[in-house]
């Protein structure tokens, strides 16, 4: 067993015997932030399913269209739940980029190798005064917004944007994602966007289907069991919301420009996303 990534000893409390969601994720990715356990397991998973890489890379692509679509309607506070190792297409360095300074981005994710590594990334780029980390399960959302790093940097008088990118499929029908939705949405200040894209299978044919099926039973053994869900499901998440055009598509068709061009036909049957707007009251 590999026991360091890059040259980074292992954070202490870290499972490094089972893959975890974020480190394989990095892995599609081409990051560095992987084990020898979860890089055995990816390369498993592209020969179960080998549109997963582009699937990875669509879906990274989407979250940026995103976060600028966002910061183009004046928001500038992301919340990003299950928001990964912040390398490739980080969402804190596109704020950077296009608010001038005035953004704040929280990153939530519960596993430990993706919050060290962002605590380490935004000390190592002097950015923690406008962007934390929250260790915190997104199934405890009084966690995650009591938390001080939240609390210091959101201001919930003000827009934010929730993003909830390629995470909810790790949600299983017991910790009833609906109600978590709903809970989060109550929370938001009104003109505030949801973000949520989620893997899918019900628009894929035959061999696609079966391809998604066998991908989704082999992350019973990690960390982080998967569920699929179908584009109604989805759809449901965005009652109470104004549905953003072009509504809920596979993350390839989302407002897409030439960069999201790559790829589409391969990988546009295995994703649904969606953008609502909170409603002013
Ligand atoms: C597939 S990655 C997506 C990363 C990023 N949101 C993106 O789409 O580019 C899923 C992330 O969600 C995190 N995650 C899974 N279940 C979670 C939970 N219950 N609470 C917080 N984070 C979770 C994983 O650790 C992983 O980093």
């Amino acid at each position: 067993m590999t026991t360091e990534y890059g040259r980074a000893p292992v954070p202490a409390g870290i499972d490094t015997e089972r893959p975890s969601a974020a480190r394989v994720y990095d892995w599609y990715l081409d990051g560095k932030m992987n084990y020898r356990v979860d890089r055995e397991f990816g390369q498993r998973a592209v020969e179960q399913f080998p549109a997963v890489k582009g699937l990875a890379v669509a879906n990274r692509k989407w979250l940026g269209r995103i976060v600028r679509n966002a910061i183009d309607e004046g928001i500038t506070q992301f919340i990003d739940l299950g928001a990964g190792v912040p390398t490739v297409g980080a969402v804190h360095e596109i704020v950077q980029e296009h608010t001038s300074g005035a953004g704040k981005v929280v990153y939530v994710d519960n596993e430990g190798v993706a919050a060290a590594h962002g605590r380490l990334i935004l000390n190592n780029q002097g950015a923690t005064d406008w962007a934390g980390v929250v260790q915190v399960d997104l199934r405890d959302p009084d966690g995650i917004m009591n938390d001080s790093v939240t609390t210091q940097l959101i201001d919930w008088n003000e827009p934010v944007c929730l993003l909830a990118v390629a995470v909810l499929h790790f949600v299983g029908p017991v910790d009833q994602p609906d109600e978590l939705v709903r809970v989060y949405g109550a929370r938001l200040p009104p003109g505030s966007w949801f973000a949520c894209s989620h893997l899918a299978n019900d628009a894929a044919d035959g061999d696609g289907k079966l391809q998604v099926q066998r991908f989704v039973d082999s992350y019973q053994e990690t960390q982080n069991p998967l569920w699929l869900r179908d584009r109604s499901e989805i759809m449901s998440w965005f009652d109470g919301y104004e549905l953003l055009p072009p509504g809920v598509v596979p993350v390839t068709d989302w407002r897409p420009d030439e960069e999201a061009a790559k790829d589409i036909e391969q990988v546009r049957p295995y994703s649904w996303c969606g953008v609502g707007r909170k409603p002013s009251i």
